[in-house]
């Protein structure tokens, strides 16, 4: 038999999570946090192509609510299709996290980009943010090393650990 990968799982108590592409159009859901307090962005970064869906909750009642929302750009290791990964980034809205969403959200997003094709789906997250290294490793992700000074934030130049989910 075939790949079969489920779109949508259920948290017990909670509801189920479910993720849908939205276009750059479409506003975020209210969420933050010291991970992406940028300060003064790169105009030469707007080109980066970037992918969006939000992650919504289908709660207990049936009500939809959108509870978080992904990206994903493209990084290119070789000038061939081949040497494509997915780069993707994932906030929660800041009441509902620590309940496991973060960690499906990411494999349902691991899980349709390897069906579009894609083999390496990569996450970068700070040395510093617990929370998304659990939560990556809860979603199936593995731990390849750390970016030095790779992220410059408001607060200056940081380290940052890359994982990979393979497929
Ligand atoms: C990081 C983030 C996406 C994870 O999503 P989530 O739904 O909270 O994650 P999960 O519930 O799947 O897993 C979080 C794990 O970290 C733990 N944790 C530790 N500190 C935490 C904190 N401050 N907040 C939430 N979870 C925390 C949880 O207990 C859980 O581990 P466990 O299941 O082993 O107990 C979410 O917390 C978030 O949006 N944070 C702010 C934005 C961010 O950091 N984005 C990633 C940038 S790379």
């Amino acid at each position: 038999m075939g790949f079969q990968a489920n779109d949508r799982e259920i948290i017990s108590g909670l509801g189920e999570i479910s993720i849908r592409g939205i276009d750059d159009q479409y506003e975020r859901p209210e969420s933050s946090s010291i991970y992406e307090d940028w300060g003064p962005m790169a105009p030469e970064a707007k080109s980066m192509q970037i992918r969006r869906w939000l992650i919504e909750l289908t709660d207990l009642t049936g009500n939809v609510i959108p509870v978080g929302d992904l990206s994903a750009h493209a990084v290119w290791y070789g000038p061939t299709l081949s040497s494509r990964s997915m780069n993707i980034g994932i906030s929660i809205v800041n009441d509902l996290r620590g309940k496991g969403i973060g960690s499906i959200a990411q494999r349902l997003l691991a899980e349709e980009l390897h069906r579009e094709g894609i083999v390496r789906v990569e996450a970068g997250t700070d040395v510093d943010n617990v929370a998304e290294q659990r939560s990556l490793l809860k979603a199936g992700f593995v731990l390849e090393g750390v970016l030095r000074r790779a992220q410059g934030r408001a607060d200056g130049l940081h380290d940052l650990q890359v994982w990979s989910h393979i497929g």
